[in-house]
This record gives structure tokens, sequence and C-alpha cells, in this order.
């Protein structure tokens, strides 16, 4: 685990930005491509803006990215809620991503269906080999969930990679995820945490004893590499270590 810890969010931002850039030039440099699942709510919404700005627009060959999702709300692609529309407005069409390149989670299936239909195409997309993400992208809720990887839910359990559909009682929604065994297959790995209101979830799962049920986040740790966190001062400020 590697803590990247700024003053604001925008260095936050901008320091992950040149990380997502820099783990796609060296996956399309070794294997000429590079997979990587966004992950959702509000907080990414500005990396993309600023990936897809012309800071960062030209340093990536976006033809060679393939986009998929770490969770998605079973909600329609055009719903307010759903993570591919925010993703669409803020980074898609702006870099004019063609369809192709682009794997969103059909809710128009029912959520298991849908869960069902993504692991196949991940599985496809890899040709039946490792499921190896080149980079995932994750956030980090005030419960400490990560995807929708939430406290209690049997998710939390699997020891196989695949995607799942779990039932949110407290949002009355279900949510279609990568599990934590398909998530910790990727190379890398990077949280982007930022704001005062992340401060008690980061300490839990970072300096807490382990418990994934309460703490689900504790459950991403890479396989093969490291996990980055990148955070703001403020989101760190609960933190007791040096770090
Ligand atoms: C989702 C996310 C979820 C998110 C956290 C943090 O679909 O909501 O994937 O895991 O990353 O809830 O969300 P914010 O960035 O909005 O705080």
């Amino acid at each position: 685990m590697i803590l990247n810890i700024y003053d604001t969010a925008d260095e936050v931002l901008y320091a992950l930005a040149e990380y997502f850039v820099a783990t796609g030039n060296e996956a399309i440099t070794n294997h000429g491509k590079f997979s990587v699942a966004l992950s959702g709510g509000n907080s990414p919404k500005k990396l993309h803006e600023l990936l897809a700005s012309t800071t960062f627009a030209d340093k990536l060959d976006w033809t060679k990215v393939y986009f998929f999702f770490g969770d998605e709300r079973n909600v329609p692609q055009d719903h307010a809620d759903s993570n591919y529309l925010m993703a669409k407005k803020s980074l898609f069409d702006p870099l004019y991503i063609e369809s192709n390149n682009i794997f969103a989670v059909d809710t128009t299936l029912t959520p298991n269906e849908a869960a069902q239909k993504y692991a196949e195409q991940i599985a496809e997309f890899f040709d039946d080999d490792e499921m190896s993400f080149d980079l995932v992208l994750l956030g980090l809720g005030d419960d400490a969930h990560t995807a929708s990887l939430f406290p209690g839910t049997p998710v939390l359990g699997d020891v196989t990679p695949s995607v799942k559909a779990p039932y949110l009682e407290s949002k009355q929604i279900y949510r279609i995820t990568l599990n934590a065994p398909l998530i910790n297959e990727a190379k890398h790995i990077a949280f982007l945490v930022y704001g005062e209101s992340k401060a008690e979830a980061v300490h839990h799962v970072l300096e807490d004893e382990e418990n994934i049920e309460q703490y689900p986040a504790q459950l991403i740790d890479s396989i093969v590499g490291e996990v980055q966190w990148f955070m703001d001062k403020a989101a760190a400020s609960n933190l007791e270590e040096e770090y």
C-alpha cells in the first residue's frame, strides 16, 4: 500500500491523472492495450474531466484504452445515477471514445443476468485467460465500502474472481459489482479519496484491525502489485501513523 497525500483535491486529481496516463502508456507498450475499470460516484467526475482536458488528452492513445466499470447501479444507462452516464458525459464523449472501447453493464437485464453477462464479457475480453485489469480505480464510501462491496453483504465472502449483484437493503437497490478477488487480480489498483467526510473511513480501513464485514475496502490487496491511495490531507486527517 502506497499513500500519496496532497494538500488539495486538485493536486490529488492531477497526480492521479498523471498516474493513469503513465500506467496506460506502460500497458500499451507492454501488451498493446490498456484495460481500466472506472469507479463510480462523484469523486471521479473531476478526474475524468482532467483526463479529457488539453492538459492530458494528447498524452495517451485513447483508441487503445478499454473502459470497464468497477460497479454500476441497477438503473437505465440514461438515469442520473448511472455510473456509465457520468463517464459518458465527463470522459467518453469529450474524448470521442468509440463504443467498441466501452464495456458498460447491461442494466436492461435483471441484476443477476447483468452480472453474469458482465462476467462473461470480461472473461471474453481477456481471452478466458487471467482476468487482470491493467488498472482498477476505486472510491471509498463514508462507510468504508468500495465499488459496491458494502458492509455486511454476502459478496464480501467471495473467493473466486467474478461479478455479482448484491442487494443493498439500506439503499433499496441492486448494484452490479466486481468482487474483491477480481479487483485484486489487477496489475494496478488506485483509490481516489478526498474530503473531510472520508477521514474516519480512511483511518478504519488503513489502521484498524482487519474487520472486512465492517470495513470492506480492507479486502482490496493487489495480488501482483501495490495498492496506491491518492488522497488529500483532509481525507488523511484521522490517520495516526506517519506515512
Ligand atoms: C458508486 C461507487 C462507490 C463510490 C463511493 C464513493 O457506484 O457509488 O463505485 O464505491 O466510489 O461510494 O463515492 P463518492 O466519490 O461519491 O464519495
